[in-house]
């Protein structure tokens, strides 16, 4: 008998089976993906881990591409806060930027974070 698959096993060493934060992204066309994510990963780390759509991160989380910007959700804005200054010079080269902005490569995951919904524009760059 099988008791772990999938994506189960992998959440296996994390912490003796504790529940591991979770994060929904929803795309542009609506399509909506909720995923397990490691405390201390960020936001778009967990996207591109899997292989949510939409994140492109061409910079690998150097905050120097703008390429894995999320819109995150009006509830959670408030808990996630602001964009620094050097995100927010990052956030001018990013399509249909919004009050909500982040990339999500400067998000880091907590267990705060937990049920978080961002958003993935309709293009990147
Ligand atoms: Fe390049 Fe976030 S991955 S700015």
């Amino acid at each position: 008998m099988h008791l772990y698959r999938g994506r189960a096993k992998l959440s296996c060493h994390y912490s003796n089976h504790e529940p591991m934060p979770k994060i929904t992204y929803t795309e542009h066309d609506g399509t909506v993906r909720t995923v397990e994510a490691e405390v201390g990963a960020t936001v778009m780390e967990t996207a591109i881990r899997n292989s949510v759509p939409g994140i492109v991160a061409e910079c690998g989380g150097a905050c120097s591409c703008a390429t894995c910007h999320v819109h995150v959700d009006e509830a959670w804005s408030e808990k996630v806060g602001p964009p620094s200054p050097m995100e927010e010079d990052m956030l001018d080269f990013a399509f249909d930027v919004r009050p909500t902005s982040r990339l999500s490569c400067q998000i880091k995951v907590t267990d705060e974070l937990d049920g978080l919904v961002v958003h993935t524009p309709a293009q990147q760059g």
